[in-house]
């Protein structure tokens, strides 16, 4: 109970510090209080990556769990890889997309031959690369909004994306989607989150939203209904096991 209580307190308040960051990058603007040329992206850059451009480790932290406490930070890294590898063949390719600084790469990348860590922003992969700089089978490529170029077609066993696609516009959450559905392979698994507005929790963190006006901020969480994960990943080409709690958590199979 304890435990369900303090996710819901770290789910409200990563999403908070999440839309926090953003809209100030949004208020500086190019060369304003805290921003410079970074803050406008430049063509071929895409819009999500300079949204997520944490100084250091431990703001980075604070960003994706809500947490500067390293030891919780990374023991929930290793539970996500430990669930993770029920998903991966012996010897497998694994693809970490919005992977931040690796919390979960970390865990799992021993047990791939290979796992792309990506993300939309260059300052999460340069964190990401620093922290995991001692694991040497993970490649690290740019997600450009919605494309992941470096990476081959059906050539990732597992392929999984957490606490990520809530920060994009729907539209392109579905497109990243597709592009996902491009690079793993027939028969391999897609793992995905989103928060449900069904739930207490993103009711009240959708509100919350709405009342502040943060629909001009891009990096804001989208919350979704279990119902409408199960129509848009079979229209972005898989086929879908949901379970909803207060995330909905879609295990998936390419059609
Ligand atoms: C809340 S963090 C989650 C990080 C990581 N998945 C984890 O669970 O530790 C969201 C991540 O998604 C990344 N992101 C945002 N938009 C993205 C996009 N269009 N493509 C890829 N990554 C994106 C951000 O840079 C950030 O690292």
């Amino acid at each position: 109970m304890l435990a369900a209580r303090r996710a819901v307190v770290r789910a409200l308040g990563r999403l908070e510090k999440a839309a926090g960051a953003a809209r100030h990058r949004l208020e500086a603007g190019p060369g304003g209080p805290g921003g410079d040329d970074r803050s406008v992206a430049g063509p071929g850059e895409g819009r999500y990556g300079q949204l997520w451009d944490p100084p250091a480790d431990s703001d980075a932290m604070a960003l994706i769990l809500n947490t500067t406490d390293t030891e919780e930070f990374e023991r929930t890294g290793r539970a996500d890889a430990e669930r993770l590898r029920a998903f991966l063949p012996q010897d497998g390719t694994a693809l970490d997309v919005g992977c931040g600084i690796g919390r979960v790469a970390r865990y799992l990348a021993p047990h791939c031959a290979t796992l792309w860590s990506v993300d939309a922003s260059p300052r999460m992969l340069e964190l990401a690369r620093e922290r995991l700089r001692e694991v040497p089978n993970v490649r690290f490529a740019r997600c450009v909004d919605t494309d992941i170029p470096d990476v081959p077609t059906a050539s990732v066993d597992l392929v999984y994306a957490l606490l990520v696609l809530q920060h994009l516009e729907r539209e392109d959450a579905f497109l990243l989607l597709e592009e996902l559905r491009r690079v793993v392979k027939p028969g391999g698994t897609l793992f995905v989150t989103f928060p449900n507005l069904l739930s207490d929790t993103y009711l009240s963190a959708f509100l919350e939203y709405a009342r502040r006006g943060e629909t001009a901020n891009p990096a804001r969480a989208r919350m979704y209904t279990p119902q409408e994960v199960a129509r848009i990943l079979p229209a972005a080409g898989f086929d879908a096991d949901i379970e909803a709690d207060v995330e909905i958590v879609a295990v998936c199979h390419p059609r």
